[in-house]
């Protein structure tokens, strides 16, 4: 369907009172909104079109989460087509279009793997660290192995367990303090190093970092380990090739359990399936969400190895299965959809599309460092991030004004761009994480507003 960029400025009245009058939003100051709102009436591909008729190219996938773009109305057609056959039942039985996805993301995780439907990345996380307590339980009953390690400034959800799992001081700290059930280590940031070292001389010492950590807490009490392959969050932070496989090699040793977020970072983001195929591991537990439906309708999903799927196998009476259940896991409407945003995927190679369209766009953004504050450009696939610094010796981050206006900026100019949220003080990256179907003027036009903005700003 064609965008309709007809101004409806009574439509647009309407909704604002409505909404400033009843609705709670999430983390944007309500003060904010009465002055500057935005109401988003329509979408096709890369392109989102608001109430007074502006459009936007969105270098965000919304919440890097629209892979295949806006305005697939095919999708529509599948979720009312499952709603006339079968609305809801839960997940305790079976349908068909949850049991084919789930044979569908085995498939693209290799094989060997089943899958637990729920509703968020966050969702999927969490359902992970019990899978994983749960596990432990079964597999080590003289242990008491509990713990999840995390890394510092990663984020892994907003409920409770997930906000500790991950390292976002600023996220944190209304909410504090939080169990102890998860412990901390360095995250692998190559451009801040946490160890002030550099890499291959590193020897990977943020590895180490979690080896150490595994020996202080008692390898008996570590259930698992979680990591987004590349962080995303902190202003895109892509690790050392070796870096995951070296922590899966940890894992084993110690009889811990893999657990990759690819909330984010699957579904074709960086330029495979799943971003921890790049590196050749095989994690035990993935959470996946954001582009396995590419926001048409929420679902998300906690992956698991067959390995830790047979430790939930039994006779009922040995009381194994997994125990819990959430209303809407493996909902026939949002599996069915799910399943066609694969297959649109597939079909239309936006795998291979993110990895060439994201070699274009990262190319392009590296020209970006003739202006002295771009610090740093980095990234995989469609999943980039530009450092911005006061200065390169120092790499003293800009301020968060800077990156503000950097951001306003690039809307005033049709261009929606993303910041990191990296905890205390490093929120001055800008992140890009379009649309897999982005083409190459869209994004010679995220450059060219970026080039634009670092001008005009030269914010610092
Ligand atoms: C890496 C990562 N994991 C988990 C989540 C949580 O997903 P959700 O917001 O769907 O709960 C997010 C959300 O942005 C994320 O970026």
């Amino acid at each position: 369907m064609p965008l309709s960029n007809t101004p409806d400025p009574a439509l647009r009245d309407a909704v604002v009172r409505q909404d400033l009058g009843n609705v709670l939003h999430p983390i944007v100051q309500h003060r904010a909104l009465e002055t500057r709102q935005m109401v988003v009436t329509g979408g096709d591909g890369s392109t989102i079109v608001d109430a007074d008729g502006t459009s936007y190219l969105d270098a965000m996938a919304g919440l890097w989460c629209v892979n295949i773009g806006y305005g697939r109305t095919e999708l529509a057609e599948v979720a009312a087509e499952q709603m006339r056959q079968l609305s809801y039942f839960p997940h305790t039985a079976m349908n068909l279009p949850a049991a084919a996805l789930a044979e569908k993301v085995n498939g693209l995780m290799g094989g060997g793997y089943h899958t637990y439907f729920v509703n968020s990345g966050s969702e999927a996380n969490e359902a992970g660290f019990k899978i994983a307590r749960q596990y432990m339980k079964h597999e080590y009953p003289d242990h008491y192995r509990f713990k999840t390690i995390g890394r510092y400034f990663a984020y892994h959800g907003t409920t409770l367990a997930t906000l500790d799992a991950g390292g976002m001081g600023e996220r944190k700290a209304k909410f504090e303090p939080f169990s102890g059930d998860f412990v901390h280590v360095a995250q692998p940031y190559c451009y801040r190093c946490p160890f002030g070292l550099s890499y291959p001389s590193c020897g990977l010492a943020c590895v180490k970092n979690i080896e150490n950590t595994i020996l202080g807490e008692g390898p008996e009490t570590v259930a698992e380990v979680i990591v987004e392959p590349i962080m995303s969050g902190v202003g895109v932070a892509v690790p050392p090739d070796e870096y995951l496989s070296e922590v899966e090699v940890l894992c084993g040793k110690y009889g811990i359990l893999l657990h990759v977020d690819e909330v984010i970072n699957g579904f074709g983001r960086t330029g495979k399936m799943f971003a921890h195929q790049h590196y050749g591991v095989s994690p035990d537990i993935v959470a996946v969400a954001k582009g396995i439906s590419s926001a048409y309708l929420p679902i998300a999903a906690t992956v698991v190895k067959n390995s830790v799927f047979d430790s939930f196998y039994g006779d009922p009476a040995e009381n194994r299965q997994v125990f819990q259940v959430n209303t809407y896991g493996g909902h026939p409407a949002a599996a069915a959809v799910a399943l066609r945003n694969i297959e649109i995927i597939e079909t239309e190679r936006l795998v291979d599309r993110a990895a060439e369209t994201g070699a274009y766009l990262l190319d392009g953004v590296r020209g970006l460092m003739r202006h002295a504050i771009v610090g740093d450009v980095r990234g995989k696939g469609l999943l980039i991030g530009v450092e911005l610094v006061k200065d390169r010796t120092t790499k003293e981050p800009v301020d968060a004004a800077a990156i503000g206006r950097m951001v306003d900026f690039c809307r005033d100019n049709g261009v929606i761009v993303g910041r990191s949220g990296g905890g205390r003080g490093y929120g001055n990256t800008i992140t890009l994480c379009p649309p897999l179907v982005i083409t190459r003027a869209e994004c010679d036009r995220i450059v060219d507003t970026l080039d634009r903005a670092l001008t005009a700003l030269n914010p610092g």
